[in-house]
């Protein structure tokens, strides 16, 4: 068979290592976990199949305790784990958390699995099976770990007739046509996929998509998909479209104050929970690029989300309102927008709603500083929004390793209080929020190995460890994915490591290097277009956004300019808004730059975007040497995959780099400096 990367991070290859296998097989012989606890099936499954590989031999489920057997149960399964373990520790497990711990029963050596419920139990093996794929060291251990965010989501962008907005590795996974009846292998491959890393919700439906999935018979299907799903712990989360009470309601408004319409959306919620009771909710985009809202009746985004969360709220359910909004009628600064409409309404929505914000304030560009709105509503739950697909940059082409982004962003400080990173408002610790989420827009789609591009796997995987952990280094997240993934052999992991974790950083260098934002083409997003001026409204241009002219480049955010830094707290305000303290990558965010500007390095700003442009292909060249030199390690498909895609990279970096750089030339009029080879 073909090593065609559809097994994901999921690979139970027999460890290689002789003497580590060896090892494990000492330490692990056979599995005692209860045979008629239907909500441990799938978990014992896993790990028989997991064992059994990564062993190369048979691991089964026996009775009886043996030096090596692995105990798996809750704590009405095994009487000593309430001993063993203490009320309050298993307390603080909650509904999801786990523990793992190598202890004695009947004078042998066993590793116990445990938690409170059944998803811990899951999400608990998955974790051990992990350390071995990793080759970690499993004689003492004593782990116990709980997920630091409540809702680990994916949204899909996924349409009914199975296109994917911005999806760029085939078509929808969801195969409507043949639901309810034809249950399709990868449904449940994909939730042990998200099982296997904590994701515990999934959207399965665009932000964009028409109300038809609320009807009966497209309900019927949604509900055969949340029958696999719940075996893994995985929630369904539908978007509702606003005006879906007019749409398939027959109503004449959806005005979210209308006692009609209300009434319609309680009864709708009824009707989806008498078939899907565990539903999650709704996700929801109003009053943005042309979809409805409450803004269409006056009201206010509160009214909308609150109307919607009392439909659910009898039912556990939850509603994530985006902050994603911008219109073209506002002359205002597309940066400010969301902020304009959000903040005034802290403290108005309804417990049950969170309000999902993008992780920068334009959209999933290659770098962003933080969303303005992290710092400044304190009395809602804000949750954050990444994209996995990418849309900016390079499709499913190009190699990004997007957990340095992630982290760049979490990591920074809102300085809305003492404590306030993006993680801690995020994770709820900032301001004492329980319900808590993080969602990634998902890279999924019906290419065998799920995201087009073999690595964009890593971004899906790093979504789900982030959100369960967000003290995880990049470099953690990458060094268990490429093990996982491909190999253990050192050199290998290095190798690839050091590639994965610089590969972001390389793509702003030959996209948009020094705070640029919103170049590319019109449209599709895919290449450079610093120049297109012709779009339907200003704020989709590219122009409108880098402002180059005879002068400089960049868009005055100061309060000379839109003064959009006037959003932030004050110390980030002023960080961001002296030319001598803003970070350069950040520089054209904010500021309108004369070319001969003087860097921190001394060379001009010009000469310092020349060297930028110039330093992002040599190193995707960087990037190819590094990976021909793996081709030993693994199997040739996937060597072969990567290959091919960095030969287009470079291709397309290149063209970046002259594209954008001749555009700009023309306003700066200065040459490229010497040494380089010349742009054409
Ligand atoms: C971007 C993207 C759209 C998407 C939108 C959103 O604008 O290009 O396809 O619908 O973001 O997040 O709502």
């Amino acid at each position: 068979l073909a090593e065609d990367g559809y097994r994901l991070w999921l690979r139970y290859n027999t460890v290689h290592d002789p003497a580590l296998l060896q090892q494990y097989r000492q330490q692990i012989t056979s599995i005692l976990s209860p045979g008629d606890a239907d909500g441990l099936f799938r978990a014992q499954q896993e790990l028989i199949t997991g064992l059994s590989g990564l062993l190369g031999k048979q691991i089964s489920m026996q009775m009886g305790v043996n030096n090596g057997t692995v105990m798996v149960g809750l704590p009405q399964h095994f009487s000593f784990i309430r001993t063993l373990v203490g009320d309050t520790a298993l307390a603080r497990l909650g509904e999801e958390g786990f523990i793992i711990r190598t202890t004695r029963r009947d004078g042998k050596s066993v590793i116990l699995i445990t938690g409170n419920k059944e998803a811990g139990i899951l999400y608990g093996v998955f974790h051990f099976l992990r350390l071995l794929q990793t080759h970690q060291p499993i004689q003492q251990l004593n782990i116990s770990s709980t997920p630091k965010i409540q809702l680990r989501l994916l949204n899909h962008w996924d349409n009914l007739n199975r296109t994917v907005e911005r999806g760029y590795a085939g078509g929808s996974i969801w195969d409507w046509q043949r639901l309810p009846g034809y249950i399709d292998q990868r449904y449940i491959d994909y939730a042990r996929a998200n099982a296997s890393i904590g994701i515990n919700g999934t959207v399965l439906t665009n932000v964009n998509a028409n109300a038809m999935v609320l009807t009966e018979a497209w309900l019927q299907k949604v509900a055969a998909l949340a029958n696999v799903f719940r075996q893994y712990h995985l929630k369904v989360y539908l978007t509702a479209r606003f005006s879906a009470p007019v749409e398939i309601g027959k109503l004449k408004t959806a005005d979210p104050l209308n006692a009609e319409v209300k009434q319609w959306w309680k009864e709708k919620a009824n009707e989806i929970y008498r078939s899907i009771p565990d539903f999650g909710g709704f996700l929801v985009k109003a009053n943005s690029e042309g979809q409805p809202g409450p803004q269409n009746y006056q009201r206010t985004h509160a009214d909308g989300a609150n109307m919607l969360a009392d439909a659910v709220a009898p039912h556990g359910g939850i509603v994530m309102w985006r902050a994603f909004v911008y219109s073209n009628e506002s002359p205002e600064d597309r940066f400010k927008q969301a902020y304009n409409d959000f903040k005034p309404l802290d403290g108005q929505f309804r417990k049950n709603v969170l309000v999902q914000v993008k992780n920068g304030p334009i959209d999933f560009q290659p770098r962003e500083p933080f969303h303005p709105l992290f710092g400044a509503m304190p009395q809602t739950p804000l949750m954050m929004e990444f994209q996995l697909t990418q849309e900016y940059m390079g499709f499913a082409t190009h190699l990004v390793y997007q957990a340095p982004l992630f982290k760049e962003v979490l990591n920074a400080d809102t300085h809305s209080k003492s404590s306030s990173t993006v993680a801690q408002i995020i994770d709820g610790t900032a301001n004492n929020h329980t319900l808590t989420g993080m969602a990634g827009v998902a890279n999924i789609g019906s290419d065998i190995n799920w995201t087009g591009h073999p690595f964009g796997q890593a971004n899906w995987y790093t979504l789900g460890r982030l959100a369960w952990d967000n003290s995880l280094t990049s470099a953690q997240i990458a060094n268990e994915w490429i093990r996982q993934t491909f190999s253990n052999k050192k050199a290998f992991v290095d190798t690839v490591q050091q590639l994965m974790l610089a590969s972001r950083e390389i793509m702003v260098n030959y996209m948009t290097p020094l705070g640029l934002h919103h170049i590319m083409g019109y449209g599709h997003h895919y290449g450079p277009a610093p120049w297109y001026n012709k779009a339907p409204r200003a704020d989709w241009n590219p122009v409108y956004f880098h402002k180059a002219d005879s002068i400089g480049i960049g868009f005055d955010r100061t309060a000379s300019g839109s003064n959009a830094l006037a959003q932030y707290q004050p110390a980030v305000r002023q960080q961001f808004e002296n030319m001598a303290t803003c970070p350069e990558y950040f520089l054209l965010w904010f500021h309108h730059v004369p070319w001969d500007h003087k860097m921190r390095s001394g060379k001009t700003l010009w000469e310092t975007m020349c060297d930028k442009y110039y330093s992002g292909v040599d190193s995707v060249r960087w990037m190819q040497r590094s990976w021909n030199r793996m081709q030993n390690f693994i199997d040739a498909e996937r060597f072969n995959q990567v290959r091919q895609l960095l030969a287009i990279q470079e291709q397309e970096a290149v063209w970046w780099r002259n594209a954008c750089l001749l555009y700009f030339q023309t306003f700066s009029r200065k040459a490229i400096p010497a040494g380089y080879e010349k742009p054409d």
